[in-house]
C-alpha cells in the first residue's frame, strides 16, 4: 500500500496536485478539508454554533450522511466554518479514523491512496511513503480562489474579501492547538506561488519517484 500525503494552506493546489497523483498512480483520493467542509456546513443548518463542541460533535457523528457534492460545500463561508470546527479536539479525533482507514484500505482495491489536507503527513499517515508540503503567497492564493469563482469578471473588492478571508483561516489553522498546519519534519516543500498546475505535477512526480 502506497500513501502519499499533500498538506497545505487554503488555496495551494493540494486538491488539484492530489487528484492528478490519484489518476497518475491510479490510486483512490481523499480531500479531507470535505469531511471538515460538511461538519461545518451541517452544524450551520442545523442553526448550531461552529465553535460550540456539542454541536460540532453532532454533526461529525452524522458526517457520512452529506452529499460531498453539494456546492456550498465550496463556499468561503463554509471554509470559514469548516476551520472553526476543526479546531475542536473532539470533531478532529472522530474524523481520524474514517481517514486512516482510507489510507490503509484504498476504495476500489486501488494499491495506493493520496490524501490532501493539513494534518495528514503530521497525525493522520505518519508513516506515508510520500509527504509533500505545498505552498505558495497568499496573495497568489487569493488570486487563484478569486479567479475559480469569479472568473476574469470580477470585482477587487472581492478579491480583498477572500485574501482577508483566506489570511484569517490560515491564521486560526496554523495556531490552532490542535494538529495545526506544519510541514511534516520529513515533507518536500513545494513553493508554487510561480508555478503553474503541470509544473507542480512534474515536480510532485520527480519528488516522488526520486
Ligand atoms: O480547499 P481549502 O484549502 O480552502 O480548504 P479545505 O482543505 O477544504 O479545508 C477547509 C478547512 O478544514 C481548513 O481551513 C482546515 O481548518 C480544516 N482542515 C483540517 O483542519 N484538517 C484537514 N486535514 C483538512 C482540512
Ligand atoms: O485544494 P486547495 O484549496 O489547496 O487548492 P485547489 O482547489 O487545488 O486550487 C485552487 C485554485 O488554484 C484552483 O482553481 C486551481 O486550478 C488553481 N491553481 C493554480 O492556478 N495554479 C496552481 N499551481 C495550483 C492551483
Amino acid at each position: 500500500m502506497t500513501v502519499i500525503a499533500i498538506d497545505g494552506p487554503a488555496a495551494s493546489g493540494k486538491g488539484t496536485l492530489a487528484r492528478k497523483l490519484a489518476a497518475h498512480f491510479d490510486y483512490a483520493h481523499l480531500d479531507t478539508g470535505a469531511l471538515y467542509r460538511a461538519v461545518g456546513l451541517s452544524v450551520l443548518r442545523a442553526g448550531g454554533r461552529t465553535d460550540n463542541e456539542a454541536d460540532a460533535v453532532a454533526a461529525a457523528g452524522k458526517v457520512a450522511e452529506v452529499d460531498l457534492t453539494d456546492p456550498e460545500l465550496r463556499t468561503e463561508s463554509t471554509g470559514a466554518a469548516a476551520s472553526k470546527v476543526a479546531a475542536i479536539p473532539a470533531v478532529r479525533q472522530i474524523l481520524l479514523d474514517y481517514q486512516r482507514d482510507f489510507a490503509a484500505h484504498p476504495p476500489g482495491g486501488k494499491a495506493g491512496a493520496v490524501l490532501d489536507g493539513r494534518d495528514i503527513g503530521t497525525v493522520i499517515c505518519p508513516e506515508a511513503d510520500h509527504k509533500i508540503f505545498i505552498t505558495a503567497d497568499v496573495e497568489t492564493r487569493a488570486k487563484r480562489r478569486f479567479l475559480e469563482i469569479f472568473g476574469e469578471d470580477g470585482a477587487p473588492d472581492e478579491y480583498e474579501i477572500i485574501l482577508a478571508e483566506l489570511r484569517e483561516r490560515d491564521e486560526r489553522d496554523m495556531n490552532r492547538s490542535a494538529a495545526p498546519l506544519k510541514p511534516a519534519e520529513d515533507a518536500h516543500l513545494l513553493d508554487t506561488t510561480n508555478s503553474d498546475i503541470e509544473a507542480v505535477f512534474q515536480k510532485a512526480l520527480s519528488l516522488i519517484n526520486g
